[in-house]
């Protein structure tokens, strides 16, 4: 039986909602093909609302769907303030926009602050002479000898964050592809016009902003050229402006750094509102592969304390390679090794793979790595077909193998698009293992066992409780190290969350006497556990178990 319509207040008027949402990371062009050209659109989009509400997300995160020659898949921006044709019309975002709030789903969209398309009028036009009014827009030397001590973020395609252009024979700087020249950021109307851009969807009633590639706004010679303080200087002054002029919207930095750098993101709550916490995801993997918890606990150990509006973002894969620069070189090597022994599989400083893939199917890994995301702090970001074990196509160039379309049934290409499969704007997945005929979101729904209502009910879980989004964290210590223990406490709320990273059963012995008159209650089941008491408390988990338990005084 169908349940019935619900009258539903779409949010509450919480200014600090990021801290309690479950994010959903989709690609519009990946999503579905409302017309058919093999390309997904808003009104597809629109179309697959439902499924993302019946997930349980709360949060929906738009990659780059703006007028752009797709030479980095839309984070090369050619006009900020429209939508690009094959995505549909300006029109369609707003219905879409307004179809998702009226099913309180909150929308974050990007904007890449850091630099435009070389095809972007700002650009083509600074570039036509070094007098041009719009050449103080982007960065220019005569010589490629400034800024020497900043790194290549792309190492596999570029050699110099310098380029020649020959029409004004100047070179321009870019930290990302040739084809992306960095904005000036030491020129105010470079702040304006990128605040105008923002305020643009802001108006139209976007909830917030994921800001692409933070660290890099300014360049000062002699410096990495990254975290400077000009920088913040510039974040500060556009989240006054926000503040200025809106409430309850937000800023999620992508600052692929150390926690201490990302610390500065969020100033002292006068910056962005979230930051990515990018140095736990690979060490969650680390830990999965180790059969250790030190690598997750060591990095939590390390992560400073936040302002109290503020919030990190947790995720386990996301559009880009898994990055691995946040790690040591030991480390890399070794995740490498582990997850990428295939040369094909890797990427600049990174694997091109997702997740059920990294985790060779291994429902037990993926359950336990979900249910990891979802009760360490912070607000989790699912990537769009993760939440059905998706697969990837190694094969693809860059990171589109990431980024196929959505396996909707087992039916014509997925039930993602009428045209024919050769139009498709990438290939699906059809292989035995994950191919779209078997691993699809039809034949999931069927399945009270499948990842997807797995999923479902883990997130309908994590939400049941402010305690996994805003409650404190501590580790327990117990003197098996393969088990991962933790308690969230909000209040008088209180949850133990404990994980065996091992591939085999571990029996754990847990010092909760500070709870000794407590009892566990099982929150996937409801069911009561003993009594705690000040004896250590022993529990065996079978293996990549979780447990999460909410300690109720009975
Ligand atoms: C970070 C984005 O996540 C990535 O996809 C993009 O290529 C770079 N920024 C450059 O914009």
């Amino acid at each position: 039986m169908s349940s019935p319509p619900q009258n539903k207040v779409p949010f509450d008027d919480d200014p600090l909602w990021y801290k309690d949402a479950v994010f959903y990371e989709v690609h519009v062009r990946a999503f579905k093909d409302s017309n058919g050209d093999g390309i997904g659109d808003f009104r597809g989009l629109v179309e697959k609302l439902d499924y993302i509400e019946e997930l349980g997300v709360t949060t929906l995160w738009l990659l780059p769907f703006y007028p752009s020659p797709l030479r980095d898949d839309g984070y090369d921006i050619s006009d900020y303030t429209d939508v690009h044709p094959s995505y549909g019309s300006l029109e369609d975002f707003t219905v879409f926009l307004n179809e998702a709030h009226r099913r309180g789903l909150r929308v974050l969209t990007e904007i890449v602050l850091n630099h435009t398309s070389d095809l972007h009028p700002w650009f083509r036009e600074a570039r036509q002479s070094r007098d041009d009014a719009k050449r103080s827009w982007y960065v220019w030397n005569d010589t490629p000898d400034l800024y020497q001590a900043a790194r290549i973020i792309f190492t596999d395609t570029e050699r110099s964050n310098w380029t020649w252009d020959p029409g004004s024979k100047a070179y321009y700087w870019h930290r990302f592809f040739s084809h992306q020249p960095d904005l000036n950021y030491d020129n105010p109307s470079v702040r304006e016009a990128i605040w105008s851009a923002m305020n643009f969807w802001l108006e139209r009633g976007v909830d917030g902003f994921r800001l692409d590639a933070v660290p890099y706004l300014v360049e000062r010679d002699g410096t990495s050229c990254e975290n400077l303080p000009e920088t913040h200087e510039v974040l500060k002054w556009l989240r006054r402006r926000l503040d200025e002029s809106y409430s309850a919207k937000f800023l999620l930095a992508e600052a692929n750094q150390w926690p201490s750098e990302v610390r500065a993101y969020f100033g002292s709550a006068d910056e962005c509102h979230m930051a990515f916490h990018f140095p736990l995801m690979p060490r969650m993997f680390m830990a999965m592969r180790l059969e250790d918890r030190k690598p997750i606990v060591e990095i939590m150990k390390q992560t400073p304390e936040i302002p109290e509006p503020c919030q990190w973002g947790v995720f386990l894969r996301n559009h880009d390679e898994l990055t691995l620069e946040m790690v040591t070189d030991e480390e890399r090597d070794y995740l490498y090794d582990e997850y990428a022994r295939d040369s094909t599989m890797r990427l600049n400083v990174g694997i091109r793979r997702r997740l059920a893939p990294l985790l060779e199917n291994d429902r037990r890994r993926i359950e336990l790595m979900n249910g990891m995301l979802l009760s360490l702090p912070g607000s989790p970001i699912i990537y769009y077909g993760d939440e059905i074990g998706m697969g990837d196509n190694i094969y693809l160039g860059d990171r589109n193998g990431v980024r196929t379309p959505m396996q909707w049934s087992g039916g014509w290409n997925a039930g993602f698009s009428t045209a024919d499969p050769e139009r498709l704007y990438l290939p699906l997945i059809s292989n035995p293992i994950y191919g779209y005929q078997a691993l699809n979101v039809e034949s999931q729904r069927r399945s009270l066992n499948s990842l997807f209502s797995w999923m479902k009910r883990v997130i309908k879980i994590r939400k049941s409780s402010r305690v996994f989004s805003r409650g404190s964290l501590n580790f327990l210590n117990p003197a098996n190290h393969r088990a991962l223990a933790y308690i969230r406490e909000l209040g008088a709320e209180k949850v133990l969350a404990v994980n065996n990273l091992s591939d085999s059963a571990q029996a754990v012995e847990l010092d909760l006497s500070r709870f000794a008159g407590f009892i566990p209650i099982e929150m996937f089941g409801g069911n009561p556990f003993p009594r705690i008491s000040s004896r250590p408390y022993p529990l065996t988990l079978g293996p990549y178990q979780f447990f999460w338990f909410r300690l109720r005084r009975l």
